[in-house]
């Protein structure tokens, strides 16, 4: 549809996309989908079975039953989902499972805001606007360690900036569907941006397409 508004927002771990993608689907009266959750989604549902999430057959059968109305959101969140999401997200197998529900997502009349990793190279590459959000990894571990220690978890700064590294580098090495701006994304880097400056900058981006 050539009038929907398709708004992908990529960008590494904790870098703001999800917060960003949140507020600019409640500016436009847009549905918002973080695709991070189906790929931890994944991850637990293979340590809930006791496999492990480098076990292709396993993540591809639980990608197949995922159950979108059913996903615990706080659960997900939690400090060990994020490395086993990134485990399961490098089989080529599981991201096949999952093109076709974030296709019929980004499909909606009126278009929506997906924020992920691949989003404006793989998923949508038509997308009106492609934002690839960015700040650096010390940045981004104390917004992480911040709202992990808030919600009571016992996690150390320095295991969260670990963790978000070793994501980073597995996520941009990984053979399909890399962490990578897309040729035609407008880099916004929200290392000194709070929250509402980062919208700012963000709905100027919008603004100018
Ligand atoms: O919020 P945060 O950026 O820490 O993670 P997330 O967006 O929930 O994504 C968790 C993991 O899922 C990432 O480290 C990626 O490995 C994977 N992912 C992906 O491969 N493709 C996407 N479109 C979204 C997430
Ligand atoms: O989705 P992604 O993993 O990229 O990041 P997020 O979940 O939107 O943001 C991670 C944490 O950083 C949240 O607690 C946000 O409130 C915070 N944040 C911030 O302090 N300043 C920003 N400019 C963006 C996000």
């Amino acid at each position: 549809r050539p009038d929907a508004l398709v708004i992908a927002l990529d960008g590494p771990a904790a870098s703001g996309k999800g917060t960003l993608a949140k507020k600019i689907a409640g500016q436009f009266g847009l549905p918002h989908l973080d695709t991070g959750l189906l790929y931890r989604a994944v991850g637990c549902g293979v340590l809930d079975h006791g496999g492990d999430p480098g076990n292709v057959a396993a993540a591809i059968e639980v990608a197949a039953k995922l159950d979108l109305a059913a996903l615990d959101e706080a659960r997900l969140r939690g400090a060990t989902m994020g490395e086993a999401a990134s485990r399961v997200a490098a089989i080529p197998e599981v991201r096949v499972v999952l093109l076709d529900l974030q296709r019929r997502f980004a499909a909606q009349p009126g278009g929506a805001v997906l924020d992920g990793r691949d989003i404006g190279t793989v998923i949508c590459p038509d997308a009106k606007v492609k934002i690839f959000v960015t700040a650096t990894p010390e940045v981004r571990a104390e917004r992480r360690f911040k709202e992990l220690a808030g919600r009571g978890e016992a996690v150390t700064f320095e295991d969260v900036l670990a963790d978000i590294e070793r994501r980073d580098a597995r996520d941009s090495s990984r053979t399909t569907a890399p962490l990578v701006a897309a040729a035609d994304a407008h880099l916004l880097d929200t290392t000194t941006l709070d929250i509402d400056a980062a919208f700012r900058a963000a709905l100027d981006i919008i603004g100018r397409r």
